[in-house]
């Protein structure tokens, strides 16, 4: 097994996928494809913690999580708890938004997540990152320790305008602290056969940097994600499962 793909999934506008898609590539990633996957949830909303079903049992064995992996107390690999075969999960709570304000002044604050990456960097194919809805300094620990951002963006015109911030912010640590760091492309989520819709998926798609996959809106996707499955596992006919499924090999083919 060689150095794991680094992946970060971001998008400073909430509720635009970001989780969801994180936990379709990895699982189709460990189950289909036989990668060994780390997701690393940066969220203090913890949502990919949640679906992962991992919260009770760090709520009830008061476990380390990422925000002692932010504060330099515990190594990743003290934290991180094993999903189901070739998946595992540094999870995290609500408390790493605590971290967050902490990290302001603290030194080096941008590469704290890229030096404890660094640590286990061997022993996984892919490493992929659930950002939260913001641009702060989790979001930059995470595109400062990524090979690939991977950008899940709403077929809304609104979404269209939040763009040029995130793309600022991609520059930024792309001059300043990693300049490793490449546009994956874009993943257009809960696609639907409005016109609408369709002409912002056509100006994101006019946009230098290239759509990976379209992934429709159906009620198989959340219902997937409460099962703690992908939806191709869910449900094998599933069309927005097969382009997870898309996404997922487009992912295999990414190289350091
Ligand atoms: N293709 C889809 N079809 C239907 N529902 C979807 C689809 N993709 C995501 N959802 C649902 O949309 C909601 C938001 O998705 P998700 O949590 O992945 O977004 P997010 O970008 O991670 O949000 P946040 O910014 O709050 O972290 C969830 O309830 C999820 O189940
Ligand atoms: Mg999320």
């Amino acid at each position: 097994m060689g150095k794991a793909v680094v992946i970060s999934f971001a998008n400073q506008k909430g509720g635009v996928g970001k989780t969801t898609t994180v936990s379709e590539v990895g699982e189709n990633l460990a189950r289909v494809y036989d990668k060994k996957v780390l997701m690393i949830d940066i969220d203090p909303q913890s949502s990919l913690t949640t679906i992962k079903g991992a919260m009770p049992q760090i709520l009830n064995e008061d476990l380390k999580t990422m925000s002692n992996v932010m504060m330099k107390e515990n190594d990743l690999s003290d934290i991180i708890l094993p999903i189901k075969k070739n998946l595992d999960l540094a999870p995290s709570t609500l408390f790493l938004s605590d971290v967050e304000l902490n990290l302001v002044s603290a030194t080096m604050r941008e590469i704290i997540l890229q030096k404890a990456i660094s640590k286990i960097v061997d022993q996984y194919d892919y490493v992929l990152i659930d950002c939260p809805p913001s641009r702060g300094l989790l979001t930059v620990n995470a595109l400062a320790s990524s090979d690939y951002v991977i950008i899940p963006v709403q077929s809304e015109y609104q979404a269209l305008i939040g763009m040029q911030l995130l793309k600022n912010t991609i520059k930024n640590v792309q001059h300043e602290i990693n300049n490793n760091l490449k546009v994956g492309g874009y993943v257009i989520t809960m696609t639907s056969h409005t016109n609408h819709s369709n002409e912002t998926a056509e100006s994101i798609k006019q946009d230098k940097f290239n759509t990976i996959v379209e992934i429709p809106r159906s009620i198989d996707v959340a219902d997937a994600g409460v099962a703690n499955m992908s939806t191709h596992e869910y449900n094998s006919d599933n069309k927005a499962g097969l382009q997870y499924l898309r996404l997922s090999k487009h992912v295999t083919e990414m190289e350091k």
